[in-house]
């Protein structure tokens, strides 16, 4: 918390307002994306099932997927406790909801599904789009299962299996937008970045979730906004947003913002 406290103080002093940005293309993300507040009516079903979720408190087991991949250090957990400490908030699922939305994304990937309710928004954001999710937990996979039937979801594939066995078998779908928010190491970080980079054409947007997570996250971010295939990488602190487009400057941009606290 120290640490990222920290991060933060040093965010504020480098990053600056959307007043300051020239970038037309900034600009529209902002006033579409960060600053637009409209609730649609399918998130009214989500937070439903959320605030069902945050009741239950019914223990499980959790599977050990390695180092990096727990938010919740124990073995076991509860329900209500996961939906609390690992699901992302309303307030950054929107934000993803209204990135398919508004770029009109078909063909989404999520890498760490957990009881499913980013899934769920991205997935209501386009109807007419698909989203592939990815859980190595069989027992939090079949609870995000379970959400998507309660909330009649159809165009959703959960896959059951380690990220590592799985994404290689992936790289012929041509993602248009991914959601990189599973397993919080550098080295996989950025190994799925990579393998997932030669797949990505011009339009395709990645999401980073927790790119302040830890002081390796850090460098990893750093990492992938160097990478020369990324043309715009723009950090708002609670996620780093990387596109691809090419015919303009490499620009990296700190975006102070309310949405940097979400
Ligand atoms: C932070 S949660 C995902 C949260 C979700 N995307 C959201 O926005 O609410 C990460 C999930 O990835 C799963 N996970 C972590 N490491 C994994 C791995 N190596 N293979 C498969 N699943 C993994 C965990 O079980 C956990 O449920």
């Amino acid at each position: 918390m120290v640490k990222k406290i920290s991060f933060y103080l040093k965010f504020l002093f480098q990053g600056t307002n959307k007043y300051n940005i020239h970038s037309p293309m900034v600009h529209e993300f902002i006033e579409n994306i960060l600053d637009n507040s409209i609730k649609y009516y399918s998130f009214i079903g989500i937070e439903h099932v959320r605030s069902l979720l945050l009741k239950q408190n019914e223990a499980i087991e959790l599977k050990d997927l390695g180092a990096g991949s727990k938010s919740i250090k124990s073995s076991t957990s509860t329900i209500n406790i996961l939906t609390k400490k690992v699901q992302s908030r309303p307030e950054k699922a929107q934000i993803l909801f209204r990135v398919v939305s508004f770029f009109q994304k078909k063909n989404i990937l999520e890498i760490g599904t957990s009881l499913g309710l980013t899934t769920a928004y991205l997935s209501n954001a386009n109807k007419d789009g698909k989203v592939t999710t990815i859980e190595g937990d069989p027992k939090v996979s079949s609870l995000a299962q379970k959400n998507f039937k309660t909330l009649k979801l159809k165009n959703i594939e959960l896959i059951n299996q380690p990220f590592d066995q799985i994404i290689p078998q992936l790289l012929k779908n041509k993602f248009d937008l991914i959601f990189f928010d599973g397993n919080h190491s550098k080295e996989a970080t950025l190994r799925y970045f990579y393998w997932l980079a030669e797949q990505a054409n011009e339009d395709s947007i990645f999401i980073f979730d927790d790119i302040y997570w830890s002081s390796d996250m850090k460098q990893a971010w750093d990492e992938i906004c160097n990478f020369d295939k990324v043309m715009l990488s723009l950090d708002i602190f609670s996620l780093g947003i990387v596109f691809f487009k090419k015919n303009r400057e490499k620009e990296h941009i700190k975006l102070v913002h309310r949405s940097n606290l979400y």
